[in-house]
């Protein structure tokens, strides 16, 4: 119950949030100032306003999606519509993954940018202008992905999920399931919000 009702309120605050409410990342303590991102960050696809407002997930969840999906440093994690890029930098940094983040929003994919270079992840994370349902946004390589959108959009993405991703490659969201045609493999509560865990089949014969 408490799950459900966090949920309806996440999704209340995710179309109503407004954009300018971000925390601001800190920087290490003992780090130069990084370089400035580059000014101007060329789309992979054509722009159009965000599917969902962003919203980042809570510290605890991050660390609980990336705990649930058992990253390793073999993996590569894409954070489906990235935001400020807190996920795919928790990856680099805590769990020595590679890492691939992806927004749709100019204003996010430079803050993402700014925040990678502070967290001193360059090598391991990159970031990708551009809309998650459109085929020139490759995520084949990814052996985990990440979601914090929305019902309607996990369920719109599903079937990229399944035909684009290896069998085996985990998929992980905040908050929002797959509809019930695919139910998650395990779901934990992490505070207020449930996460929900996927495991891409094994492909029947001829597909
Ligand atoms: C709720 S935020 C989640 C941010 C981050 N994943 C996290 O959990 O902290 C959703 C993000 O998805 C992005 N987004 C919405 N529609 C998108 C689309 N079609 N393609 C790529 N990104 C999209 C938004 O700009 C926003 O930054």
């Amino acid at each position: 119950m408490a799950g459900r009702l966090a949920a309806v309120f996440v999704m209340g605050a995710l179309a109503l949030a407004p954009a300018a409410q971000r925390p601001t990342p800190q920087t290490p303590p003992g780090r130069a100032t990084p370089p400035p991102p580059p000014a101007t960050i060329q789309p992979v696809t054509p722009l159009h306003p965000p599917d969902v407002v962003f919203l980042p997930s809570d510290d605890a969840v991050v660390d609980g999606m990336l705990k649930l999906a058992n990253v390793r440093p073999s993996d590569v994690v894409y954070d489906l519509g990235c935001g400020d890029g807190k996920i795919v930098i928790a990856a680099a940094q805590r769990y020595g993954a590679r890492a691939v983040g992806v927004d749709i929003d100019p204003e996010r994919i430079k803050e993402a940018t700014a925040n990678v270079q502070r967290a001193g992840v360059g090598d391991k994370v990159s970031l990708v202008l551009g809309d998650i349902f459109d085929p020139a946004v490759s995520i084949h390589d990814a052996t985990v992905v990440t979601l914090f959108l929305l019902p309607s959009l996990n369920q719109r993405l599903r079937p990229r999920l399944m035909s684009d991703l290896a069998p085996g490659t985990r998929v992980v969201s905040n908050s929002f399931d797959m509809g019930r045609d695919w139910p998650p493999t395990r779901t934990e509560q992490v505070g207020n919000f449930t996460i929900y865990l996927w495991t891409i089949p094994k492909r029947a014969a001829g597909d």
